[in-house]
């Protein structure tokens, strides 16, 4: 594991800055002109998952939210504030929610092996272990019974998305993102598409949620 001082990063900016100029004399001036990314992430704080890289793309293609253990939290201003601008203003076409395997948020949930105000974040996924606690209790080994709850919770949090006002909003209007969950495998990088079937929440609107037809 490489770690640099503060200089070295600073000059691993330039140098790269200069090879994008040299590749592509106009590549900052066209990125500088305004963002319209076609993807939300939303992730997990962990260094490890920067998901531009490991899908290979560049600045301007995904927008992003970090928390520990990608929750998506109802009454997170700052996650709502995110999803709302993606929304509403960039016209994001896929949202992304993409947790990993080996997640310290989950194992610190399922073990409540720690203190202070993150054992209060991930205190929902605790309860979403308590509500599937038979079948992670079930599992064999402690990195299989981490991994699930890292699996459910992906579903839990797609599952989150569908009840905000933004996404509801969307729904009514016929013009919601698709939404996606994924689970990155650190031990081997590569992504796991969990194919999430959300039809059945994204349909789930009362009937008074629904747009007045016209003559009545
Ligand atoms: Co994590």
């Amino acid at each position: 594991m490489i770690h640099y001082t503060i200089e070295e990063l600073l000059k691993n900016n330039q140098s790269w800055a200069a090879r994008k100029r040299a590749l592509q004399p106009n590549y900052f001036d066209e990125l500088s002109a305004g963002q319209k990314p076609p993807y939300l992430y939303v992730g997990c704080s962990d260094s490890r998952l920067p998901l531009t890289r490991y899908t290979q793309t560049e600045p301007g293609e995904i927008f992003v939210h970090r928390n520990i253990a990608n929750q998506v939290s109802l009454t997170d201003i700052n996650f709502l504030s995110v999803l709302d601008y993606a929304v509403d203003h960039l016209k994001v076409q896929h949202i992304i929610v993409c947790g990993h395997y080996g997640c310290g948020g989950i194992t610190a949930a399922l073990e409540g092996n720690t203190t202070g105000l993150v054992d209060n974040w991930v205190n929902p996924i605790r309860e979403l272990y308590l509500q599937h606690q038979t079948e992670i209790d079930c599992l064999t080994t402690r990195e299989k019974r981490i991994n699930r709850l890292a699996e459910l919770n992906v579903i839990a949090q797609v599952k989150n998305l569908y009840q905000t006002s933004i996404i509801r909003k969307c729904m009514r209007e016929d013009n919601a993102p698709q939404i996606h969950g994924w689970v990155l495998n650190l031990k081997t990088g590569l992504i796991e598409d969990m194919k999430i079937e959300t039809s059945k929440w994204g349909l789930h609107i009362s009937a008074y949620e629904l747009p007045l037809s016209g003559s009545n």
